[in-house]
């Protein structure tokens, strides 16, 4: 009898395995008790579950005992899904002056770029003259000043080079001079901070005058954000955050997603874990909502669905079975319907009819702005980070958190124009980061990551898309069906898995 039931165990393995399903050591302790374990397995897959669960298992037993669902029901769950989120209304607000949306005036002439980099000149200035024992100066007024004085400077860089002697050279610019600034070769301090200068970022400079047109800089300062306290709130709402669904690719993860969906409803959850999605108010989802069409070269051959409607539709019906006591704010990505170029207006209406016509759903552009029970929140899909990532020896796409930072010390999304992400030069600056978030959501690296900088709060959603070919071919390894939900009372992240770790991605 013992060396049935192990084989009984091997057997269920492999048919739970055949089916592409995962199973956890308690559902098969009650599995191999059964001669009918196939048709459990099957019954439970028939239902969309990619985990099969002891509590799963119970169920299943019950109901085949008393041949009815609502009875198992009440047994196994002793209470119903009384989800605490769903007692109280939440307090949201998009803020509309922040993002594009609606608002995109440029023309792209050679006058919009010439106005669009003054204005960030100047707001970035505006921040970098607050900082203390600095008083900078206009670039022109340096000719009269002495050789070997120290001087302050503002400046966006037109160019960076390393000059034939090693050291780091800087085209240095305000609104109507230019100088050179010389990183010197031994400053070893300096030299490492001249990696994270980026071509069009504002900067300030402590130097010393060198001659008629050059500097040698001393000390680099960015615009950077304040050191806060994290924001906390007394109720227990929580924000579950995701992204990069990708919906209508042929890797899109129908079964993690469809658990997610029954997690979120509280099927099939234990009373444990239904306290923690109960308190889920919020779901921010950060672009890349379908897959597109014509996005990259022959990408019909890896669409499941091939109509950009469809797609939509799709989407609409996932997020329709999410509960509507939730308020879910979603902004679109670089697959999505909309201009690929930064800032990136909302998804239109006509893409999701449905969704726009409910009053819990928001709809904001990439960067966008909100409010959430006081919490001031940017949520940003993440195109401009690749080239930043391609320019900074330490950051990598595995942790775009560390590149998010870097962009909060800059005060500004945009990294150097002209590189792979396009950039519209809008007459309001929507990149320069005017205020100074407690949260910011990103997507599109298709991996969970999370940062705290200076008291703002960094999430990465992660993905439901599998690892793509491309992915593949820049050693990229994503982290798929992974949701993290933020306790707003706490400040805790707890990551919530739909598909287990060690499964290939
Ligand atoms: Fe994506």
């Amino acid at each position: 009898m013992q060396v049935q039931v192990k084989e009984r165990k091997k057997e269920i393995l492999k048919y739970v395995n055949e089916k592409k399903a995962f199973i956890d050591e308690k559902a098969i302790g009650l599995l191999k008790e059964r001669t009918d374990f196939k048709e459990m397995v099957d019954n439970l897959l028939s239902e969309n579950v990619v985990f099969i669960t002891n509590e799963l298992v119970e169920k299943k037993i019950l109901v085949s005992r008393l041949g009815k669902e609502d009875q198992a029901e009440v047994v196994v769950n002793n209470t119903v899904f009384k989800p605490i989120a769903k007692e109280y209304g939440g307090k949201i607000r998009t803020i509309p002056k922040r993002e594009v949306t609606g608002q995109s005036k440029s023309e792209g002439k050679a006058k919009d770029f010439l106005d669009y980099f003054r204005r960030k000149f100047e707001l970035l200035s505006r921040i970098l003259k607050r900082r203390q024992n600095f008083t900078p100066r206009p670039i022109k007024t340096l000719r009269s000043t002495p050789k070997g004085k120290p001087v302050d400077v503002i400046g966006m860089v037109y160019k960076k080079w390393v000059t034939k002697n090693g050291h780091i050279g800087l085209q240095f610019e305000d609104l109507d001079g230019h100088c050179i600034a010389l990183i010197m070769k031994n400053d070893k301090h300096l030299i490492d901070q001249a990696e994270r200068v980026m071509v069009d970022g504002v900067i300030a400079i402590k130097a010393v005058k060198w001659n008629e047109n050059m500097l040698i800089v001393k000390e680099i300062f960015w615009p950077d954000i304040g050191i806060r306290q994290p924001k906390r709130i007394d109720t227990e709402f929580a924000i579950a955050s995701t992204s990069d669904f990708h919906m209508g690719s042929k890797l899109f993860l129908e079964k993690p997603c469809n658990s997610f969906i029954n997690w979120i409803n509280g099927r099939g959850v234990s009373e444990k874990e239904k306290q923690k999605v109960g308190k889920i108010k919020y779901l921010i989802i950060t672009g890349d909502n379908v897959d597109g069409i014509g996005i990259y070269p022959n990408q019909l051959n890896e669409l499941a669905i091939k109509d950009i409607h469809k797609q939509y539709e799709a989407f609409t019906n996932i997020i329709t079975q999410i509960p509507e006591y939730i308020e879910i704010v979603i902004c679109p990505g670089q697959h999505d319907a909309v201009r690929w170029a930064d800032p990136q207006p909302a998804v239109p209406k006509e893409f999701m009819p449905e969704l726009y016509s409910r009053e819990n759903i928001h709809f904001v552009g990439s960067p966008g702005w909100l409010e959430i029970e006081g919490l001031k929140i940017m949520m940003y899909h993440g195109g401009a980070l690749h080239d930043l990532i391609g320019s900074v020896g330490f950051l990598s796409s595995e942790h775009p958190e560390e590149a998010m930072i870097e962009v909060l010390k800059k005060r500004d999304i945009m990294s150097t124009y002209g590189m792979k992400q396009p950039y519209v030069p809008e007459r309001e600056d929507y990149m320069v980061i005017q205020d100074e978030p407690d949260m910011i959501y990103i997507g599109d690296m298709h991996h969970n990551a999370y940062g705290n900088y200076r008291g703002t709060t960094i999430i990465n959603s992660g993905t439901w898309q599998a690892r793509t070919d491309y992915q593949v071919k820049l050693g990229h390894v994503p982290t798929p069906g992974i949701v993290p939900i933020y306790n707003m009372k706490t400040g805790k992240i707890n990551e919530n898995y739909f598909i287990p770790k060690e499964v290939p991605k």
